[in-house]
């Protein structure tokens, strides 16, 4: 399987999102990364169903939706039916093992693929028992909340210990301060997608920088 590269169009022009987002696809993209923050579970409020209906109308690429909010279940079905293809929402929004399992099944019931994600500070072994039950596994290699952050290193380390519990058919992703170095690195500890906001969009070369991503 090769790389799947998902722009986070956090760091985008969101006044020339549409231009933004066929910039990325001409350039190689693979996916669309979008960071929904309610300012509640993130100290911080980006984009909501509304913008992703309107993204769903305008491209044909798979939308990789990041939830960043307290109560995913109540959310799933609405992302869903703007036109969500993956729904990726966080362990640490969930209060038990029931919840956890409640948030992947209505992703499944909806038809769409199931990611669940993992923040610095939780220990890899709380998203262990899931990890077969869905269709990637976020790993976040920034405290989640704003674009630009430093790669903390250690987040790294959770990537091989979810592989080797892994099936052979599970996508790990890391999001957060990837930039061309902290993508070999991800990559040689068995991560197979990357997101990358502001390495991609503040270059002045999208291709150049998706390619640096991918090689
Ligand atoms: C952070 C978001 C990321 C963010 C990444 O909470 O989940 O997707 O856009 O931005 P960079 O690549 O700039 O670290
Ligand atoms: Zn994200």
């Amino acid at each position: 399987m090769g790389i799947i590269i998902s722009p986070s169009i956090l760091s985008a022009d969101f006044m020339n999102l549409e231009q933004e987002i066929k910039s990325v696809q001409n350039s190689g993209a693979d996916w669309i990364h979008i960071d929904v923050m309610d300012g509640h579970f993130v100290p911080n409020i980006t984009i909501g169903v509304p913008v992703v209906k309107s993204i769903r109308k305008r491209t044909d690429m798979f939308l990789d939706v990041h939830l960043m909010i307290e109560n995913p279940e109540k959310y799933v079905s609405v992302f869903a039916d703007a036109g969500a293809d993956l729904i990726t929402f966080h362990i640490e929004a969930c209060k038990n093992e029931s919840k956890v399992k409640d948030v992947i099944q209505l992703i499944k019931q909806k038809n769409k693929k199931a990611g669940i994600s993992i923040k610095p500070n939780t220990d890899v072994k709380a998203i262990l028992p899931y990890i077969n039950e869905v269709d990637l596994v976020l790993v976040m290699t920034v405290e989640p909340g704003f674009g630009g952050q430093e790669f903390i290193h250690e987040c790294a380390m959770k990537i091989p210990i979810i592989r080797e519990n892994s099936n052979s058919d599970l996508i790990i992703q890391v999001d957060g301060g990837i930039n061309n170095l902290t993508a070999k690195i991800c990559k040689s500890l068995g991560a197979n997608s990357l997101v990358a906001g502001s390495y991609i969009y503040k270059s002045n070369d999208y291709k150049k920088a998706i390619e640096n991503l991918q090689s």
